[in-house]
C-alpha cells in the first residue's frame, strides 16, 4: 500500500489508434476493415512513452508541454479513467480530479445533488459534505443556481462547481487540468490561492496548464512532457527555463536565408557605450535589412521571455530603399530585469500583410537587478522591471 498522497508511476506507456475517431461513417468502417483484413494492422500513435513519475505527500507539480504531448492522458491514467498499455500507476489515498471540465458532473442532477454525489465518490461522508456545503457554494459563487440541473450551467459554472468540490473535500491527491483557461480573473486567482492552501495542508497537487506564470507561482516542481516522453523533471524555475528555451529554439529554426520581399541580415542589441543590455538603461537595436524594392514598411520589434507573448512591442513605418540598409531603434530605458529574453522582428506592408514573418531572431541577455518576488501564489504576467523609491516618515528607505 502506498502512503496517502504518494504517486508512483513506473514505465507507463499509452497508445491510441491514430485512425480512431468518433462518428465514423459505415463507409469508413468498411474501408478500415478491408485495410485490416489485407494484413495491414491499424496504426497506433504513442501518447505516453515510458513515463516514470514519483511524488510524495504535499508536493506540487506543474505538468507542462506542447498541445498533444500527453499531459491530460497522464492525468487520466493517474485518475484511473484510462489504463496504461504497459507499466503501473498507483496513487495513494483519495483523488480529487478536474481533468475534463464536465468530467465528474451528472447533467440531470442539480448543483446541490452533484456536490453530494461527487463528495461521496471522493470518500467523504454526507455529513462532511453537508458541513462544507456553504463553503463550496460560496467558493463557486453558485448560490442562485444551486438547485438548477447542471446541464443548464455554462461551461464556466460547471468548472467552478467541479473545482470547488474537489478542492474543498481534502483529497490526498488533487489533479487539475487547465482550470485556468476558463473563469474570470478573480476566480483564477482564487483557484491559485486554493491550490496553494491544499498543498500546504498536505495534498499532493498536479497542475496542468499552458499559463506558465501561474504554474510557476503555484508549483515547486516541474515536469515537462515532450511528445509523450519526460523531457525534464526538477525545480519549476529550471524546468520552465528549459521548456521556454526549447520553444524559442524551435521557432528560430525557420531558416533566415529564406526568400521574401524583405530579408533580415543582422540584428544587434547594445546597451550604453556599445556594451551589454542593462536594466533601465538605453538600448540600441540595429537591424540590417535588405529590400527588393523601394517601399514603406511597418517594422515591428518585440521582446519576449520564451513565449509567443511579447513583454513589449515597438513599431514604426520605415521607408526602405532597394538593397541593404541599417535601421536603428533606440529605447530610452529598458524595462527588463536580469535574464535572457528573445528579440522578435517582423515587417508588414501597410495592409498588415507579412513581408518578413514575425519570429524570434536573437537572444537578449540583460544585466540588472532581479525582480522583486510576488506574494506567494500570485502569477506575474510579464517580467517588467520597475524602479521604485520608498520613503517613510523618517525619510528614504533602502
Ligand atoms: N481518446 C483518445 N483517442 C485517440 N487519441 C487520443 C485520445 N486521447 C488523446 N489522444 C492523443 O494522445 C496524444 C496526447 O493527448 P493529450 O490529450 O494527453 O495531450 P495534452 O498534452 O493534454 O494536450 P493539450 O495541451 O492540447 O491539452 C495526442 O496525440 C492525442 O491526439
Ligand atoms: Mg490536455
Amino acid at each position: 500500500m502506498l502512503r496517502d498522497g504518494a504517486i508512483e508511476a513506473e514505465g507507463v506507456w499509452k497508445r491510441f489508434r491514430s485512425d480512431h475517431r468518433r462518428g465514423l461513417k459505415l463507409h469508413d468502417h468498411l474501408l478500415r476493415w478491408r485495410a485490416n483484413a489485407g494484413g495491414r494492422s491499424a496504426r497506433w500513435r504513442w501518447a505516453l512513452r515510458d513515463i516514470d513519475l514519483r511524488a510524495t505527500r504535499g508536493e506540487s507539480i506543474g505538468l507542462i508541454g506542447a498541445n498533444g504531448s500527453g499531459k491530460s492522458t497522464l492525468l487520466k491514467i493517474l485518475n484511473r479513467v484510462m489504463y496504461p498499455y504497459a507499466g503501473t500507476a498507483v496513487v495513494g489515498g483519495r483523488i480529487g480530479a478536474l481533468v475534463e471540465v464536465r468530467g465528474g458532473l451528472h447533467q440531470e442532477l442539480s448543483g446541490r445533488e452533484n456536490i453530494f454525489v461527487y463528495g461521496t465518490l471522493l470518500g467523504s461522508s454526507r455529513r462532511d459534505v453537508a458541513r462544507r456545503l456553504d463553503e463550496i457554494v460560496a467558493f463557486a459563487e453558485l448560490e442562485s443556481a444551486l438547485d438548477r440541473q447542471t446541464k443548464f450551467y455554462s461551461t464556466g459554472m460547471q468548472m467552478r462547481l467541479g473545482f470547488a468540490v474537489a478542492a474543498h473535500l481534502e483529497p490526498d491527491v488533487f489533479l487539475v487540468d487547465e482550470i485556468l483557461a476558463i473563469g474570470d480573473a478573480s476566480f483564477q486567482q482564487r483557484c491559485l490561492d486554493r491550490m496553494r492552501e491544499v498543498t500546504l495542508e498536505g495534498t499532493t497537487l498536479i497542475l496542468v496548464s499552458h499559463d506558465l506564470a501561474s504554474v510557476e507561482a503555484t508549483c515547486e516542481r516541474g515536469v515537462w512532457l515532450d511528445d509523450g516522453q519526460k523531457a525534464a523533471d526538477g525545480p519549476i524555475g529550471e524546468v520552465l527555463y528549459e521548456y521556454r528555451k526549447s520553444v524559442q529554439d524551435a521557432t528560430r529554426m525557420i531558416p533566415t536565408e529564406e526568400q521574401g520581399p524583405i530579408r533580415l541580415l543582422k540584428v544587434a542589441a547594445h546597451g550604453p557605450d556599445g556594451g551589454s543590455a542593462r536594466s533601465q538603461q538605453p538600448l540600441d537595436l540595429t537591424l540590417v535589412l535588405e529590400s527588393e524594392e523601394r517601399r514603406a514598411v511597418d517594422l515591428c520589434v518585440g521582446v519576449s521571455e520564451g513565449t509567443a507573448t511579447p513583454v513589449f512591442v515597438v513599431r514604426n513605418v520605415v521607408e526602405l530603399d532597394c538593397g541593404e540598409q541599417a535601421v536603428q531603434c533606440e529605447l530610452s530605458s529598458l524595462p527588463l530585469p536580469r535574464g535572457r529574453f528573445a528579440v522578435w522582428v517582423g515587417a508588414f506592408d501597410l495592409d498588415e500583410r507579412d513581408l518578413l514573418p514575425w519570429r524570434p531572431v536573437a537572444d537578449l541577455d540583460v544585466i540588472g537587478p532581479d525582480l522583486d518576488a510576488t506574494p506567494a501564489g500570485v502569477a506575474r504576467l510579464a517580467p517588467v522591471q520597475v524602479d521604485a523609491v520608498w520613503t517613510d516618515g523618517d525619510g528614504l528607505l533602502s
